[in-house]
């Protein structure tokens, strides 16, 4: 007989814990995957920090990102997270394993839930993976991937300007962020941004790929841009709803998942200067109003 009794939590869970979920990018590209956990966990409360001032992270070298996962998971832990989301792949290929070592709390990364994503949604065997210069040099979704279902090859490519074009789109862009993430292109996109986006994909395409990996938590802004060059035969996939997963089971095993009937709080500090931009551009990719938006200086 089971000792546990029934929480006032989620179904299964055994008990509450209001603690927020700590999570973070080099700007606004994690807010794709804290949409996707309040949408997944509404009753979660999230603390997210955006290094808009440090952005982009793409093209520094992986100990400089490590140096910058370790100051926020310190920063986080001390705001007393119950978890850490690396919404970032670049960061997660970079720092994931040195955060888990250093710090007591369960942190998860992007690069495995997208790789797992992948995985299951390829017929053929053949993926793609666009990413930042960093994560590719890293080869961790290469690496995750393979680990999965070693038979699968990989093409992967570095797309760095799509993280200056996701971020310059989201300020230029008038209309619902959703046309912008749906999979195929409804809205008129610049035709020097088709230009850089058909010169990075060509290569991909002509690999007789079925899944694209979208390896950057920006690049889900980028949607129907890149579904418009790949065509509707390649499937495109993210992190976003899979690492959501993850933290709902981790949550659910461990008992953690907020109070029934929490009311949850959200709060979104950015490294920037700009809090105004931060709350008006990241409040459209969350497609919902930022209420709480502040600076913040990381202590070196
Ligand atoms: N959003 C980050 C990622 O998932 C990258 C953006 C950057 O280069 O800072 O890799």
């Amino acid at each position: 007989m089971s000792s546990s009794t029934n929480s006032p939590g989620r179904p299964g869970a055994v008990a509450g814990d209001p603690r927020p979920i700590g999570v973070f990018d080099s700007g606004y590209g994690g807010l794709t995957v804290a949409r996707a956990l309040q949408k997944r966990l509404p009753e979660e409360s999230i603390l997210y920090v955006g290094d808009s001032a440090r952005c982009p992270y793409g093209p520094r070298d992986q100990a400089e990102v490590d140096g910058f996962v370790q100051q926020i998971c310190a920063w986080l832990t001390g705001r007393d997270v119950k978890m850490i989301v690396i919404a970032c792949n670049t960061a997660t290929a970079a720092g994931l394993v040195h955060a888990q070592q250093a710090f007591p709390v369960p942190i998860v990364g992007v690069v495995e839930p997208g790789a797992r994503a992948a995985a299951h949604t390829t017929l053929n065997r053949r993926v793609g993976v666009i990413a930042t210069k960093g994560t590719v040099d890293s080869n961790a979704y290469a690496d995750a991937i393979r680990h999965i279902d070693a038979g699968i090859t990989v093409f992967s490519t570095a797309t760095p300007r799509f993280v200056e074009i996701a971020e310059m789109g989201l300020k230029l862009s008038s209309g619902p962020i959703e046309d912008y993430m749906a999979d195929t292109t409804k809205v008129y996109i610049r035709p020097e941004f088709e230009d850089i986006a058909r010169q990075y994909l060509e290569p991909l395409r002509r690999c007789d790929i079925d899944t694209l990996v979208l390896g950057c938590t920006h690049y889900p802004l980028l949607k129907a841009l890149i579904g418009g060059v790949v065509g509707r035969k390649v499937t495109l996939v993210s992190s976003a709803d899979e690492t959501a997963r993850d933290v709902d089971h981790i949550l659910g095993r461990r008992g953690a998942y907020a109070p029934a009937g929490s009311v949850p709080t959200h709060a979104f500090f950015t490294t920037g200067a700009d809090v105004e931009e931060f709350r008006r551009f990241g409040g459209r990719v969350l497609a919902r109003p930022m209420h709480v938006v502040e600076h913040v200086e990381l202590p070196a």
